[in-house]
């Protein structure tokens, strides 16, 4: 016993030695940690899907479309090969450009194919309407313009849509040929939280 009560402060020294240092693998490091759905209020996940019409308005006084840069070719290409556009252009839940706004398609599109009408689109829909208002959609995908049916990856989304993924599918409900402006039915099926 009184062995044992003599070596009791080395005991105590190693332990204290060996216990305030930091514990492996457990919250040692701010850089990243592992947490659960829960913390973040992720529940179960949804499937939403949203329909309305994006207006391309190129003609004007007030184009929400604008060519920001082009190839410099000896030849044009005849599909405008490198033609590149911003767009900031109105949602709309019918295909009415006076229809209920419901947010606007905001980012790029630029002809991307050589041997037909497809475009490269980079765009955020920044919705503004009901409980979706100030949520966004990121699309990036490849639109060939004159097919019936073009489908669009949904990258992911900030708002009520984080962590979504999903898809959009484009079908032109109008195209004036002659001052090129156009209206795309959307719908768009979303997975989020
Ligand atoms: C377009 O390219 C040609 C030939 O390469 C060049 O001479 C001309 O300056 C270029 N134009 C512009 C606007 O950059
Ligand atoms: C473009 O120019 C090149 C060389 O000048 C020529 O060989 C080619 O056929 C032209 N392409 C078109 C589509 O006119
Ligand atoms: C959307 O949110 C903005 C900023 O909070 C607000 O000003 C606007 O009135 C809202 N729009 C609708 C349609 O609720």
């Amino acid at each position: 016993m009184a062995l044992y009560l003599a070596k009791l402060p080395i005991l105590l020294a190693i332990l204290l030695m060996i216990s305030p240092g930091p514990l492996p693998a457990k919250s040692s490091s701010t850089f990243s940690r592992s947490i659960s759905p829960l913390s973040l209020g992720l529940k179960s996940e949804k499937l939403s899907h949203l329909h309305f019409y994006f207006h391309d308005i190129v003609s004007g006084p007030n184009p929400t479309a604008v060519r920001v840069a082009e190839a410099n070719m000896t030849n044009q290409s005849v599909t405008g090969f490198g033609a590149t556009v911003m767009i900031d252009d109105p949602l709309t839940e019918g295909p009415e450009q006076k229809s209920k706004p419901v947010g606007r398609a905001q980012g790029i599109y630029a002809m991307a194919s050589q041997t037909e009408a497809a475009l490269l689109m980079i765009m955020n829909f920044a919705f503004t309407e009901g409980k979706y208002n100030g949520s966004t959609l990121s699309i990036l995908g490849r639109n060939s313009v004159f097919s019936q049916v073009r489908e669009l990856p949904v990258l992911g989304g900030s708002g009520q849509f984080r962590f979504a993924r999903g898809y959009a599918q484009a079908r032109t409900h109008t195209y004036d040929v002659k001052t090129g402006d156009a209206c795309v039915e959307y719908n768009v099926y979303v997975r989020h939280y």
